[in-house]
């Protein structure tokens, strides 16, 4: 099907301890959020792309994907969430349709594979919901007491790590996102605002390589496999 993209781009990146937001800093010759672009205008079915950025960001003006028609630029806020939320209500205001679909990626991931994001479009066309791409939990699991010491094991094969893209109708979503939000609830991705309304997103299995660089050392990982 045909689809949107938000991309929120508006993070501080703290964790990272760089000198300018991890979203710009270079990757085989370009800034990491040209990369994670890329995959997106570069598909067919895209309709359009949302990037929240941060309101006195410097970096994002002098990068080419800048002036692609098919790209505008929202503030993003405090939080991913208000990002994602600034991005969904510009698409509505620009006369998407609630039923589209939008699919939301962080910035910080810029190693999607095109055969992912298929899947994830082909897997979900037909969905009532929408879903996410996610990654089984590989690591033998426990649940720690307050004295750090082992509970018990917990059963591996129901646990998946939450990946992004994220894919919703634009109406549920912005529903979602905005009742979440107002009653406090903890809003760390879409899904689970969309599971705060009282629904069930489908989990499509992805690439493990589809990392969100939060530390140094995801980014030197990236540099050598890109390299290779
Ligand atoms: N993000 C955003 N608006 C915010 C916070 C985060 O658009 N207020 C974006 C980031 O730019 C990133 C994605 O959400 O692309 C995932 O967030 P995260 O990995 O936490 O990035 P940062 O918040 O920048 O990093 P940190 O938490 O280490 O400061
Ligand atoms: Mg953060």
């Amino acid at each position: 099907p045909d689809f949107w993209a938000v991309i929120p781009a508006a993070g501080v990146g703290s964790r990272m301890r760089a000198d300018r937001p991890k979203q710009y800093l270079p990757l085989a010759g370009k800034a990491l959020i040209e990369h994670t672009l890329d995959c997106f205008l570069d598909h067919p079915g895209l309709l359009g792309l949302v990037v929240s950025i941060a309101p006195e960001d410097p970096y994002w003006p002098s990068l080419t994907c800048a002036l692609d028609q098919r790209v505008q630029r929202v503030d993003g806020g405090a939080e991913r969430a208000d990002s994602v939320l600034a991005g969904l209500c510009h698409l509505r205001e620009r006369g998407a349709r609630l039923t589209d679909w939008v699919l939301v990626h962080d910035a910080a991931r810029p190693n999607l594979a095109r055969g992912d994001l298929d899947r994830l479009l082909g897997e979900l066309a037909d969905d009532p919901v929408g879903g996410l791409l996610a990654v089984p939990a590989r690591d033998t699991l426990k649940r720690a007491g307050a004295d750090g010491r082992v509970v018990e094991t917990v059963d591996r094969s129901v646990i998946w790590q939450a990946y992004t893209p994220q894919m919703f109708r634009l109406g549920a979503l912005l529903d979602a996102l905005q009742a979440a939000l107002e009653a406090g609830a903890a809003v760390t991705d879409e899904a689970s605002a969309i599971e705060w309304v009282g629904e069930s997103p489908r989990l499509v299995e992805g690439r493990a390589d589809n990392l969100k660089v939060t530390r140094p050392e995801d980014l030197q990982w990236l540099e050598q496999r890109w390299a290779r």
